[in-house]
């Protein structure tokens, strides 16, 4: 008796031992578990699993871009470790599992066996890259690297918080190529993004393809030269432009489509469309002559709204874009058509015949509202137009001045209240405020040390801090299908800094649209970014260390995590 007593007590002590030192292990685990966006749930259990050379197995009952999406991530695997992957043993099992939502997927990591499971494309890429940062970053390289190649034991069940996860580009202000462009978009799949917004024209260039209309890249994707810095006035003389073709824009897009990510094109009308009317003046109230922009801002002349050429025009691209891009969505622009820093100036469409006609046919009262139900009239005929081809359409959020037609998505970019206001109204919305998503803010207090930009002030914490739900009428929340950052580069000329107004910040960006409110924490993040900044530097991106001190595109010393985190500890900054 007093033997088995003391039996059951050693048991019980060693049981409570044993649970001490796994909580104690979990627990440290917990604390560099350093995936961004934090999946939404995670269970941390004792142990690792080695993955060098470890056996893959794939469910062939999982589709054809799924088994790619895994095969990507099996060949970074066997790249990096240097060793190749075995058909059969303890390692990965891929399964597909048809009770998961298109998003979702499920990860197990125990007893050397590592079961990975979605229903579909997406989730089989956001399983991967969630794999993929809970290892050695250098699986984010292309050559082979001595590190432990091996796994926590985990099990996680992960969903976005948002359907709609965007990231926008401009590629008309500063043109990027089709390289650059799909590192874009790898930055986006490593943070599970799934939607690209290219900004594809606007006054300073027109940058795709459109067969029926080949001067607007023949013309409009050139302008002669370019303001330097802030100097608006100024122009460096030097032709500047490019554009892709039909086949480039389906290139991209199938790339982008391999990873999860649909790209969203955007023709800005009636405004911002300077380039188009270089190429072809008779669109314009004036009949121009006009001049693709090598200037910043709000340019006064627009499309002409009183011309039946001028739907023909749009209608003729709007189709072929279409035919391009097979996207559910078509972003048709619709913001500043009317600078609002000029309330009482007169416009183009003030002093119109033909504008002025369409005004008397279509019942507008002349006064100041009279522009805004005129650009009304412009949207909702090239939304009935997008419509009828099966496809919605997406606006900036002028498109709520006046009359809006049904079936519009807004794009909230002048602060929340367009999504808040778009929300209640019954329209859906995206947020993109530019209060604390517009990435071509400032990083830093200390402009000096930054490049030129355009001004504002976004640090990464308070990208971090945004609540898209805040200030949305009880009841409306469905309507707001997700967030997303906006990347205009009018002081942006070239990859390098492009990239540094992205990175870090679209880390951020990820967990706001990602992670569930309880599941956002800055301190957790912060402590990430370390790993984050080591996969950037395996990608070769470029990125920001204004939120360590470092500030500016020139942050010597440390141009890699080594030299950085070398740097750090003699100079006593924290990751
Ligand atoms: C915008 O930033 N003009 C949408
Ligand atoms: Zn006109």
């Amino acid at each position: 008796m007093e033997l088995f007593f003391i039996d059951h007590n050693m048991k019980r002590l060693l049981l409570i031992l044993t649970s001490v030192a796994m909580l104690a292990s979990c627990s440290k685990k917990a604390e560099t578990f350093s995936v961004i966006p934090m999946p939404n749930d995670v269970t941390f259990l004792r142990g690792a699993v080695s993955v060098k050379g470890a056996a893959v197995e794939i469910d062939p009952s999982i589709d054809k871009e799924s088994r790619a999406a895994v095969g990507r991530f099996v060949q970074a695997l066997e790249t990096a470790t240097g060793v190749k992957t075995k058909a059969d043993g303890d390692g990965f099992d891929f399964k597909l599992n048809p009770n998961l939502g298109p998003e979702q997927y499920y990860i197990e990591i125990e007893d050397n066996d590592i079961k990975v499971e979605a229903s579909a494309l997406n989730g089989f890429v956001y399983a991967c890259e969630t794999l993929k940062q809970m290892l050695p970053a250098a699986i984010y390289g292309n050559k082979k690297a001595k590190a432990d190649w091996v796994l926590p034991c985990v099990k996680i069940f992960d969903e976005p918080r948002f359907d709609y996860r965007g990231m926008h580009l401009d590629c008309s202000r500063h043109f990027w190529t089709i390289e650059e462009t799909k590192r874009y978009i790898d930055v986006m799949t490593a943070y599970k993004l799934n939607t690209l917004h290219w900004h594809l024209t606007d006054d300073q260039g027109w940058r795709i393809e459109i067969k029926s209309y080949p001067r607007l890249t023949e013309v409009g994707a050139w302008r002669d030269g370019t303001c330097i810095g802030n100097d608006l006035d100024s122009n460096d003389g030097i032709r500047y432009g490019g554009f892709y073709t039909q086949a480039q824009l389906r290139e991209v897009i199938a790339y982008a489509a391999e990873r999860g990510i649909t790209v969203i094109p955007e023709v800005d009308l009636p405004g911002h469309m300077v380039a188009a009317l270089a190429a072809y003046p008779e669109l314009g109230c004036t009949g121009g002559p006009y001049k693709v922009w090598g200037r910043w801002g709000i340019a006064p002349d627009i499309l002409c709204a009183g011309n039946e050429e001028v739907f023909d025009f749009l209608e003729g691209v709007l189709s072929e874009v279409m035919d391009i891009f097979p996207s559910e969505y078509i972003h048709i622009g619709g913001d500043e058509c009317f600078d609002p820093w000029k309330k009482d100036a007169v416009y183009p469409w003030d002093l119109c015949p033909k504008c002025a006609a369409r005004m008397r046919q279509l019942g507008i009262k002349q006064g100041p509202e009279a522009k805004h139900s005129l650009q009304n009239y412009v949207t909702a005929r090239v939304q009935k137009f997008v419509n009828s081809k099966g496809r919605k359409i997406i606006g900036w959020d002028e498109i709520l001045e006046g009359e809006l037609a049904e079936g519009a998505t807004v794009m909230s970019w002048r602060g929340i209240e367009g999504g808040i206001k778009a929300a209640a109204k019954g329209f859906d919305a995206i947020m993109t405020p530019y209060t604390f998503l517009y990435f071509d803010y400032f990083q830093s207090r200390e402009r000096d040390k930054e490049p030129v930009g355009i001004g504002g002030y976004l640090p990464l914490e308070n990208v971090y801090s945004y609540e898209p739900l805040d200030g949305i009428t009880p009841g409306a929340e469905d309507h707001i299908l997700g967030v997303q950052a906006n990347l205009w580069t009018e002081y942006i000329p070239s990859n390098e800094h492009l990239e540094y107004m992205l990175l870090p910040r679209m880390c951020a960006l990820s967990e706001i649209q990602w992670c569930n409110r309880d599941k956002k924490n800055y301190t957790r993040f912060d402590a990430s970014l370390g790993h984050t900044f080591e996969i950037l530097d395996a990608m070769g991106v470029n990125y920001s260390l204004d939120c360590r001190g470092l500030i500016g595109l020139d942050r010597k010393p440390a141009r890699n995590a080594a030299e950085l985190a070398d740097y750090m500890e003699k100079n006593k900054v924290n990751w």
